[in-house]
Protein backbone atom coordinates (compact mmCIF):
# COMPACT_ATOMS: atom_id res chain seq x y z
CA UNK A 1 0.00 0.00 0.00
CA UNK A 2 1.13 3.51 -0.81
CA UNK A 3 1.04 5.47 3.03
CA UNK A 4 0.72 9.30 3.10
CA UNK A 5 0.85 11.09 6.76
CA UNK A 6 0.01 13.94 6.80
CA UNK A 7 1.87 16.90 9.36
CA UNK A 8 5.14 17.54 10.16
CA UNK A 9 5.81 16.85 13.45
CA UNK A 10 7.47 14.48 15.93
CA UNK A 11 3.92 12.64 16.31
CA UNK A 12 3.98 12.13 12.27
CA UNK A 13 7.35 11.02 12.33
CA UNK A 14 6.84 8.44 15.07
CA UNK A 15 3.67 7.22 13.26
CA UNK A 16 5.83 6.96 9.69
CA UNK A 17 8.49 5.37 11.97
CA UNK A 18 5.86 2.58 12.67
CA UNK A 19 3.89 2.37 9.29
CA UNK A 20 7.43 1.97 7.51
CA UNK A 21 7.75 -1.31 9.90
CA UNK A 22 4.51 -3.20 7.89
CA UNK A 23 4.71 -5.35 4.99
CA UNK A 24 2.13 -3.52 3.33
CA UNK A 25 3.56 -0.47 2.94
CA UNK A 26 5.15 -0.35 -0.39
CA UNK A 27 5.37 3.38 -0.27
CA UNK A 28 5.50 5.82 2.45
CA UNK A 29 5.36 9.76 1.90
CA UNK A 30 4.64 12.46 4.31
CA UNK A 31 3.85 16.20 3.79
CA UNK A 32 4.95 18.91 4.51
CA UNK A 33 7.27 15.63 6.94
CA UNK A 34 10.60 16.44 8.04
CA UNK A 35 14.21 15.67 7.99
CA UNK A 36 13.33 12.69 10.08
CA UNK A 37 10.30 11.60 7.51
CA UNK A 38 12.42 11.94 4.75
CA UNK A 39 14.78 9.23 5.71
CA UNK A 40 12.45 6.55 5.77
CA UNK A 41 10.12 7.80 2.98
CA UNK A 42 9.49 10.85 0.98
CA UNK A 43 8.39 14.54 1.61
CA UNK A 44 6.01 15.67 -0.81
CA UNK A 45 5.74 19.83 -0.02
CA UNK A 46 2.53 20.87 0.27
CA UNK A 47 0.32 21.86 3.57
CA UNK A 48 -1.64 20.23 5.48
CA UNK A 49 -4.65 22.62 5.33
CA UNK A 50 -4.68 23.23 1.61
CA UNK A 51 -7.46 20.56 0.25
CA UNK A 52 -6.52 20.63 -3.21
CA UNK A 53 -2.76 20.38 -2.74
CA UNK A 54 -3.53 17.09 -0.44
CA UNK A 55 -5.84 15.68 -3.53
CA UNK A 56 -2.71 16.57 -6.16
CA UNK A 57 -0.53 14.57 -3.96
CA UNK A 58 -2.68 11.59 -3.55
CA UNK A 59 -3.55 11.16 -7.07
CA UNK A 60 0.05 11.82 -8.14
CA UNK A 61 1.66 9.09 -5.74
CA UNK A 62 -0.83 6.55 -6.10
CA UNK A 63 -2.09 7.01 -2.60
CA UNK A 64 -3.94 4.04 -1.03
CA UNK A 65 -4.21 5.61 2.56
CA UNK A 66 -4.32 8.08 4.12
CA UNK A 67 -3.41 9.36 7.73
CA UNK A 68 -3.91 12.35 8.78
CA UNK A 69 -1.89 13.91 12.29
CA UNK A 70 -2.68 17.09 13.85
CA UNK A 71 -6.59 18.11 14.49
CA UNK A 72 -6.88 21.53 11.93
CA UNK A 73 -7.43 19.48 8.64
CA UNK A 74 -10.25 17.48 10.37
CA UNK A 75 -11.71 20.17 11.95
CA UNK A 76 -11.76 22.28 9.01
CA UNK A 77 -13.17 19.02 6.94
CA UNK A 78 -11.35 16.85 5.21
CA UNK A 79 -12.64 13.86 5.90
CA UNK A 80 -15.38 15.12 3.93
CA UNK A 81 -13.38 16.76 1.27
CA UNK A 82 -12.04 13.12 0.88
CA UNK A 83 -15.71 11.51 1.20
CA UNK A 84 -17.14 13.92 -1.06
CA UNK A 85 -14.56 13.60 -4.21
CA UNK A 86 -15.11 10.96 -6.76
CA UNK A 87 -11.72 10.96 -7.72
CA UNK A 88 -10.76 10.00 -4.26
CA UNK A 89 -13.79 7.82 -3.34
CA UNK A 90 -11.53 4.64 -2.92
CA UNK A 91 -8.48 6.01 -0.91
CA UNK A 92 -8.96 4.97 2.89
CA UNK A 93 -8.69 7.66 5.36
CA UNK A 94 -7.81 7.52 8.63
CA UNK A 95 -9.23 10.80 10.91
CA UNK A 96 -13.35 11.38 11.84
CA UNK A 97 -15.06 14.27 9.34
CA UNK A 98 -15.95 17.45 10.51
CA UNK A 99 -18.73 16.40 12.79
CA UNK A 100 -16.70 13.91 14.86
CA UNK A 101 -14.03 15.94 15.08
CA UNK A 102 -16.18 18.86 16.83
CA UNK A 103 -15.26 16.48 20.01
CA UNK A 104 -11.67 18.55 19.70
CA UNK A 105 -13.18 21.76 17.25
CA UNK A 106 -15.60 23.01 19.82
CA UNK A 107 -15.21 22.26 23.85
CA UNK A 108 -19.05 23.13 24.29
CA UNK A 109 -19.94 20.71 22.02
CA UNK A 110 -17.96 18.38 23.92
CA UNK A 111 -18.94 19.07 26.85
CA UNK A 112 -22.35 19.00 26.02
CA UNK A 113 -21.81 15.89 24.44
CA UNK A 114 -20.50 14.12 27.87
CA UNK A 115 -23.76 15.82 29.48
CA UNK A 116 -26.28 14.09 27.23
CA UNK A 117 -24.55 10.43 27.05
CA UNK A 118 -23.48 10.73 30.83
CA UNK A 119 -19.74 10.32 30.21
CA UNK A 120 -17.79 11.78 33.84
CA UNK A 121 -16.23 14.96 33.74
CA UNK A 122 -16.25 18.18 35.24
CA UNK A 123 -19.19 20.45 35.84
CA UNK A 124 -19.15 23.55 33.69
CA UNK A 125 -21.48 25.86 31.40
CA UNK A 126 -20.38 28.05 28.42
CA UNK A 127 -21.16 31.98 28.09
CA UNK A 128 -20.94 34.26 25.14
CA UNK A 129 -20.73 38.24 25.78
CA UNK A 130 -24.10 38.11 25.76
CA UNK A 131 -24.53 36.09 28.98
CA UNK A 132 -21.38 37.72 30.87
CA UNK A 133 -23.64 38.47 33.98
CA UNK A 134 -24.48 34.66 34.50
CA UNK A 135 -20.75 33.56 33.61
CA UNK A 136 -20.15 35.88 37.06
CA UNK A 137 -22.65 34.68 38.86
CA UNK A 138 -21.21 30.91 38.20
CA UNK A 139 -17.56 31.62 38.72
CA UNK A 140 -19.03 33.18 42.07
CA UNK A 141 -20.52 29.77 42.88
CA UNK A 142 -17.29 28.01 42.16
CA UNK A 143 -14.10 27.23 44.71
CA UNK A 144 -10.74 27.98 43.14
CA UNK A 145 -8.99 27.65 41.23
CA UNK A 146 -11.20 28.69 37.82
CA UNK A 147 -10.77 26.74 34.62
CA UNK A 148 -11.56 28.49 31.73
CA UNK A 149 -11.72 27.37 28.41
CA UNK A 150 -11.58 28.76 24.66
CA UNK A 151 -14.68 26.92 22.98
CA UNK A 152 -12.59 26.89 19.61
CA UNK A 153 -9.46 25.61 18.74
CA UNK A 154 -6.36 27.87 20.39
CA UNK A 155 -3.34 26.20 19.10
CA UNK A 156 -3.69 24.28 22.50
CA UNK A 157 -3.04 27.46 24.39
CA UNK A 158 -6.74 27.87 25.10
CA UNK A 159 -6.61 26.50 28.62
CA UNK A 160 -6.71 29.22 31.82
CA UNK A 161 -6.25 28.16 35.26
CA UNK A 162 -6.90 31.10 37.16
CA UNK A 163 -6.10 30.85 40.94
CA UNK A 164 -8.47 34.07 42.23
CA UNK A 165 -12.09 35.07 41.18
CA UNK A 166 -10.96 38.36 40.30
CA UNK A 167 -8.41 37.14 37.74
CA UNK A 168 -10.81 34.57 36.54
CA UNK A 169 -13.38 37.35 35.92
CA UNK A 170 -10.74 39.81 34.32
CA UNK A 171 -9.77 36.73 31.83
CA UNK A 172 -12.98 35.90 31.21
CA UNK A 173 -13.53 39.38 29.74
CA UNK A 174 -9.77 38.91 27.94
CA UNK A 175 -11.32 35.79 26.12
CA UNK A 176 -14.58 37.16 25.07
CA UNK A 177 -12.86 40.30 23.48
CA UNK A 178 -10.65 38.21 21.27
CA UNK A 179 -7.67 36.97 23.29
CA UNK A 180 -8.31 33.94 21.23
CA UNK A 181 -9.79 35.50 18.20
CA UNK A 182 -12.67 33.86 17.42
CA UNK A 183 -11.87 30.71 19.48
CA UNK A 184 -12.79 32.59 22.56
CA UNK A 185 -16.27 34.22 21.54
CA UNK A 186 -17.58 30.98 23.82
CA UNK A 187 -15.70 30.14 26.74
CA UNK A 188 -16.40 27.22 28.48
CA UNK A 189 -16.08 27.35 32.49
CA UNK A 190 -15.39 24.29 34.39
CA UNK A 191 -14.92 23.25 37.79
CA UNK A 192 -11.37 22.13 38.51
CA UNK A 193 -10.42 18.45 39.08
CA UNK A 194 -7.76 17.61 41.41
CA UNK A 195 -5.65 14.08 40.63
CA UNK A 196 -2.96 12.55 37.77
CA UNK A 197 -3.59 13.02 34.47
CA UNK A 198 -3.38 10.51 31.81
CA UNK A 199 -3.21 10.15 27.58
CA UNK A 200 -5.39 7.14 26.49
CA UNK A 201 -5.91 6.28 23.07
CA UNK A 202 -8.48 4.41 20.94
CA UNK A 203 -8.64 3.33 17.41
CA UNK A 204 -12.32 3.03 16.66
CA UNK A 205 -14.58 2.81 13.44
CA UNK A 206 -17.30 3.98 15.09
CA UNK A 207 -18.36 0.53 16.16
CA UNK A 208 -15.32 -1.50 17.53
CA UNK A 209 -12.21 -0.06 18.88
CA UNK A 210 -8.37 -0.62 20.08
CA UNK A 211 -6.70 0.32 23.15
CA UNK A 212 -3.48 1.43 22.44
CA UNK A 213 -0.80 1.87 25.11
CA UNK A 214 -1.84 5.28 27.61
CA UNK A 215 1.01 7.50 28.50
CA UNK A 216 1.73 10.49 30.75
CA UNK A 217 2.34 13.81 29.48
CA UNK A 218 4.81 16.07 31.21
CA UNK A 219 2.98 20.00 30.21
CA UNK A 220 5.09 22.08 31.94
CA UNK A 221 8.47 23.99 30.71
CA UNK A 222 10.32 23.37 34.24
CA UNK A 223 11.46 20.26 36.27
CA UNK A 224 9.06 19.45 38.97
CA UNK A 225 5.72 20.81 36.96
CA UNK A 226 6.76 24.31 37.16
CA UNK A 227 6.32 26.62 34.48
CA UNK A 228 4.62 27.81 31.58
CA UNK A 229 2.70 25.39 29.64
CA UNK A 230 4.09 24.03 26.55
CA UNK A 231 2.86 21.29 23.79
CA UNK A 232 4.52 18.36 26.30
CA UNK A 233 8.34 18.09 27.24
CA UNK A 234 8.13 14.11 27.97
CA UNK A 235 5.94 11.03 27.88
CA UNK A 236 6.38 7.69 30.44
CA UNK A 237 4.38 4.82 29.06
CA UNK A 238 2.72 2.48 30.73
CA UNK A 239 1.43 4.83 33.58
CA UNK A 240 1.09 2.13 36.52
CA UNK A 241 -1.69 3.91 38.27
CA UNK A 242 -3.87 2.75 34.32
CA UNK A 243 -4.28 -0.90 35.89
CA UNK A 244 -6.59 -3.36 34.77
CA UNK A 245 -9.70 -1.81 37.09
CA UNK A 246 -8.97 1.67 36.27
CA UNK A 247 -9.39 0.87 32.57
CA UNK A 248 -12.42 -1.37 33.15
CA UNK A 249 -13.73 2.00 34.30
CA UNK A 250 -12.24 4.05 31.39
CA UNK A 251 -14.04 1.26 29.04
CA UNK A 252 -17.32 0.92 30.35
CA UNK A 253 -17.92 4.71 31.50
CA UNK A 254 -16.28 6.81 28.92
CA UNK A 255 -15.29 4.67 25.81
CA UNK A 256 -18.42 2.57 25.34
CA UNK A 257 -21.05 5.86 25.82
CA UNK A 258 -18.49 7.97 23.76
CA UNK A 259 -19.10 5.59 20.78
CA UNK A 260 -22.31 4.87 21.18
CA UNK A 261 -23.03 8.68 21.75
CA UNK A 262 -21.08 9.03 18.38
CA UNK A 263 -23.58 6.38 16.63
CA UNK A 264 -26.71 7.86 18.20
CA UNK A 265 -26.04 11.17 16.69
CA UNK A 266 -25.69 9.70 13.24
CA UNK A 267 -21.85 10.41 13.24
CA UNK A 268 -19.67 8.19 11.24
CA UNK A 269 -16.14 7.95 13.35
CA UNK A 270 -12.99 6.43 11.53
CA UNK A 271 -10.13 7.53 13.77
CA UNK A 272 -7.94 8.22 16.64
CA UNK A 273 -9.91 9.33 20.23
CA UNK A 274 -7.34 10.78 22.55
CA UNK A 275 -8.72 10.90 26.24
CA UNK A 276 -7.52 13.34 27.72
CA UNK A 277 -7.86 11.74 32.10
CA UNK A 278 -7.94 12.53 35.20
CA UNK A 279 -7.83 9.99 38.02
CA UNK A 280 -9.93 11.30 40.71
CA UNK A 281 -9.23 9.01 43.25
CA UNK A 282 -9.17 5.90 41.10
CA UNK A 283 -12.24 7.39 39.05
CA UNK A 284 -11.26 8.45 35.72
CA UNK A 285 -13.18 12.14 34.04
CA UNK A 286 -12.43 13.57 31.33
CA UNK A 287 -10.57 16.45 30.92
CA UNK A 288 -11.16 17.03 26.82
CA UNK A 289 -11.40 15.04 23.35
CA UNK A 290 -8.43 14.96 21.27
CA UNK A 291 -9.37 13.62 17.46
CA UNK A 292 -5.54 13.14 17.18
CA UNK A 293 -2.74 11.45 18.95
CA UNK A 294 -0.80 13.45 21.36
CA UNK A 295 2.29 14.75 20.56
CA UNK A 296 5.06 13.70 22.28
CA UNK A 297 2.91 10.83 23.68
CA UNK A 298 3.33 9.42 20.33
CA UNK A 299 6.67 9.05 20.16
CA UNK A 300 6.28 6.75 23.36
CA UNK A 301 3.23 4.88 22.11
CA UNK A 302 3.99 4.00 18.68
CA UNK A 303 7.53 2.31 19.96
CA UNK A 304 5.14 -0.44 22.43
CA UNK A 305 2.88 -1.15 19.14
CA UNK A 306 4.15 -4.66 18.89
CA UNK A 307 1.16 -5.26 15.69
CA UNK A 308 1.23 -4.15 12.50
CA UNK A 309 -0.30 -0.38 12.89
CA UNK A 310 -1.26 -0.56 8.95
CA UNK A 311 -3.06 -3.13 9.25
CA UNK A 312 -5.31 -2.01 11.98
CA UNK A 313 -5.13 1.51 9.84
CA UNK A 314 -6.49 -0.41 7.10
CA UNK A 315 -9.16 -2.16 8.78
CA UNK A 316 -10.41 1.18 10.87
CA UNK A 317 -11.30 2.70 7.63
CA UNK A 318 -12.80 0.38 6.08
CA UNK A 319 -15.20 -0.15 9.48
CA UNK A 320 -13.97 -3.97 9.98
CA UNK A 321 -11.58 -3.30 13.53
CA UNK A 322 -13.47 -6.52 15.11
CA UNK A 323 -11.54 -8.83 13.49
CA UNK A 324 -8.30 -6.40 14.77
CA UNK A 325 -6.22 -7.64 17.81
CA UNK A 326 -3.60 -4.77 18.64
CA UNK A 327 -0.29 -6.62 20.43
CA UNK A 328 1.60 -4.46 23.20
CA UNK A 329 5.09 -4.70 24.00
CA UNK A 330 5.87 -5.48 27.68
CA UNK A 331 8.73 -2.71 27.49
CA UNK A 332 8.79 0.59 28.86
CA UNK A 333 8.75 3.68 26.71
CA UNK A 334 10.48 7.28 27.84
CA UNK A 335 10.57 9.93 25.89
CA UNK A 336 12.26 13.30 26.50
CA UNK A 337 11.53 16.77 24.60
CA UNK A 338 14.77 18.39 23.53
CA UNK A 339 13.88 22.28 22.64
CA UNK A 340 15.20 25.72 21.81
CA UNK A 341 16.37 28.10 24.26
CA UNK A 342 13.41 30.56 24.86
CA UNK A 343 10.13 28.00 24.44
CA UNK A 344 7.35 28.41 24.64
CA UNK A 345 7.90 31.80 24.59
CA UNK A 346 9.99 33.01 21.51
CA UNK A 347 13.35 31.12 20.24
CA UNK A 348 15.59 31.22 17.61
CA UNK A 349 15.55 29.12 14.48
CA UNK A 350 18.07 27.74 12.41
CA UNK A 351 20.66 26.67 14.84
CA UNK A 352 22.62 23.66 13.86
CA UNK A 353 22.26 20.47 15.48
CA UNK A 354 24.89 18.35 15.64
CA UNK A 355 25.44 14.72 17.73
CA UNK A 356 24.65 11.40 17.48
CA UNK A 357 21.92 9.60 15.32
CA UNK A 358 20.17 13.01 14.63
CA UNK A 359 19.86 11.98 10.95
CA UNK A 360 18.10 8.92 11.72
CA UNK A 361 15.71 7.50 13.97
CA UNK A 362 17.62 4.23 14.96
CA UNK A 363 16.96 0.90 13.72
CA UNK A 364 13.44 -1.01 14.46
CA UNK A 365 14.68 -2.95 17.67
CA UNK A 366 17.56 -0.27 18.28
CA UNK A 367 16.79 1.03 22.33
CA UNK A 368 16.78 4.90 21.12
CA UNK A 369 14.93 6.11 18.88
CA UNK A 370 15.26 10.09 17.81
CA UNK A 371 11.89 11.47 16.35
CA UNK A 372 12.45 15.04 14.51
CA UNK A 373 9.69 17.61 15.45
CA UNK A 374 11.02 21.09 14.88
CA UNK A 375 14.20 20.74 12.51
CA UNK A 376 14.84 21.12 8.77
CA UNK A 377 17.01 20.58 6.26
CA UNK A 378 19.88 23.73 5.85
CA UNK A 379 21.11 24.60 2.47
CA UNK A 380 24.76 23.13 2.95
CA UNK A 381 22.50 19.85 3.85
CA UNK A 382 22.68 20.03 7.61
CA UNK A 383 20.08 19.77 10.09
CA UNK A 384 19.18 22.70 11.91
CA UNK A 385 16.26 23.64 14.19
CA UNK A 386 13.15 25.11 12.99
CA UNK A 387 10.74 24.70 15.70
CA UNK A 388 10.19 25.14 19.52
CA UNK A 389 9.99 21.40 20.45
CA UNK A 390 13.25 20.39 17.83
CA UNK A 391 13.66 16.63 18.66
CA UNK A 392 11.92 13.63 20.58
CA UNK A 393 14.36 11.06 22.24
CA UNK A 394 12.65 7.81 23.11
CA UNK A 395 14.06 5.08 24.79
CA UNK A 396 12.82 1.27 25.15
CA UNK A 397 13.48 -1.07 28.26
CA UNK A 398 12.10 -4.41 29.27
CA UNK A 399 11.61 -4.86 32.69
CA UNK A 400 13.56 -7.27 34.64
CA UNK A 401 12.43 -10.76 35.05
CA UNK A 402 11.64 -12.19 38.63
CA UNK A 403 11.34 -9.04 41.00
CA UNK A 404 7.67 -8.61 41.33
CA UNK A 405 5.84 -6.22 38.77
CA UNK A 406 6.37 -2.77 40.61
CA UNK A 407 10.28 -3.49 40.85
CA UNK A 408 10.45 -4.57 37.02
CA UNK A 409 8.81 -1.95 36.26
CA UNK A 410 10.86 0.54 38.36
CA UNK A 411 14.04 -0.77 37.16
CA UNK A 412 13.03 -0.29 33.30
CA UNK A 413 12.06 3.21 33.94
CA UNK A 414 15.10 4.09 35.23
CA UNK A 415 17.29 2.24 32.62
CA UNK A 416 15.01 4.07 29.97
CA UNK A 417 15.92 7.38 31.57
CA UNK A 418 19.92 6.63 31.84
CA UNK A 419 19.44 5.32 27.93
CA UNK A 420 17.56 8.59 26.48
CA UNK A 421 19.55 10.96 28.44
CA UNK A 422 23.13 9.68 27.67
CA UNK A 423 21.66 9.75 24.15
CA UNK A 424 20.67 13.92 24.67
CA UNK A 425 24.38 14.10 26.07
CA UNK A 426 25.31 13.42 22.03
CA UNK A 427 22.88 15.71 20.51
CA UNK A 428 23.84 19.56 20.69
CA UNK A 429 22.62 22.80 19.45
CA UNK A 430 22.83 26.17 20.51
CA UNK A 431 20.58 27.11 23.41
CA UNK A 432 19.27 23.35 23.88
CA UNK A 433 17.00 22.36 26.70
CA UNK A 434 15.35 19.67 28.06
CA UNK A 435 13.65 18.18 31.19
CA UNK A 436 16.11 16.54 33.30
CA UNK A 437 12.95 14.47 35.47
CA UNK A 438 10.95 12.61 33.23
CA UNK A 439 9.87 9.44 34.32
CA UNK A 440 10.89 10.30 38.30
CA UNK A 441 6.77 11.15 39.74
CA UNK A 442 6.20 7.48 37.89
CA UNK A 443 9.45 6.00 39.59
CA UNK A 444 8.13 7.72 43.32
CA UNK A 445 4.30 6.65 42.29
CA UNK A 446 5.86 3.19 42.49
CA UNK A 447 7.66 3.43 45.39
CA UNK A 448 4.73 4.89 46.82
P1 LIG B 1 -7.13 20.86 27.76
O1 LIG B 1 -6.59 21.69 26.62
O2 LIG B 1 -8.60 20.85 27.89
O3 LIG B 1 -6.48 19.52 27.84
O4 LIG B 1 -6.56 21.55 29.07
C1 LIG B 1 -5.17 21.78 29.24
C2 LIG B 1 -4.74 21.35 30.62
O5 LIG B 1 -5.46 22.14 31.60
C3 LIG B 1 -5.09 19.92 30.97
O6 LIG B 1 -4.14 19.04 30.50
C4 LIG B 1 -5.16 19.98 32.46
O7 LIG B 1 -3.85 19.93 33.01
C5 LIG B 1 -5.74 21.33 32.73
N1 LIG B 1 -7.19 21.24 32.92
C6 LIG B 1 -8.14 21.36 31.97
N2 LIG B 1 -9.38 21.22 32.51
C7 LIG B 1 -9.20 21.03 33.83
C8 LIG B 1 -10.08 20.81 34.93
N3 LIG B 1 -11.39 20.82 34.78
N4 LIG B 1 -9.53 20.62 36.15
C9 LIG B 1 -8.19 20.64 36.32
N5 LIG B 1 -7.31 20.85 35.33
C10 LIG B 1 -7.79 21.04 34.09
N1 LIG C 1 0.45 16.22 24.47
C1 LIG C 1 -0.86 16.72 24.46
C2 LIG C 1 -1.45 16.92 23.14
O1 LIG C 1 -0.97 16.43 22.14
O2 LIG C 1 -2.50 17.57 23.06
Amino acid sequence: MNVLVLGSGGREHAIAWKLSQSKDCTGLYAMPGNPGTAQIGKNIPGSVKDFRQIKDAVLEHDIDIVVVGPEDPLVGGLGDFFKQDPQLGKVLFVGPCADGAALEGSKEFAKKFMLRYGIPTAAFQSFTSETIAEADRFLESLKAPYVLKADGLAAGKGVLICQDLEEAKSELRNMLGGKFGSASKTVVIEEFLSGIEVSMFILTDGKDYLVLPEAKDYKRIGEGDTGLNTGGMGAVSPVPFADDAFRKKVAERIIEPTLSGLREEGIDYRGFIFLGLMNCGGDPYVIEYNVRMGDPETEAVMTRIDSDLLHHLSACAKGCLKEERISISPSSALTVVCVSGGYPGSYPKGKRISGCRVHSCGSFTSPVKVFHSGTSLAEDGSIVTSGGRVLAITSNSFPPAGEGEAGSWKKSIVQGRETCYAELENIDFDGKYFRRDIGLDIIRYIEG
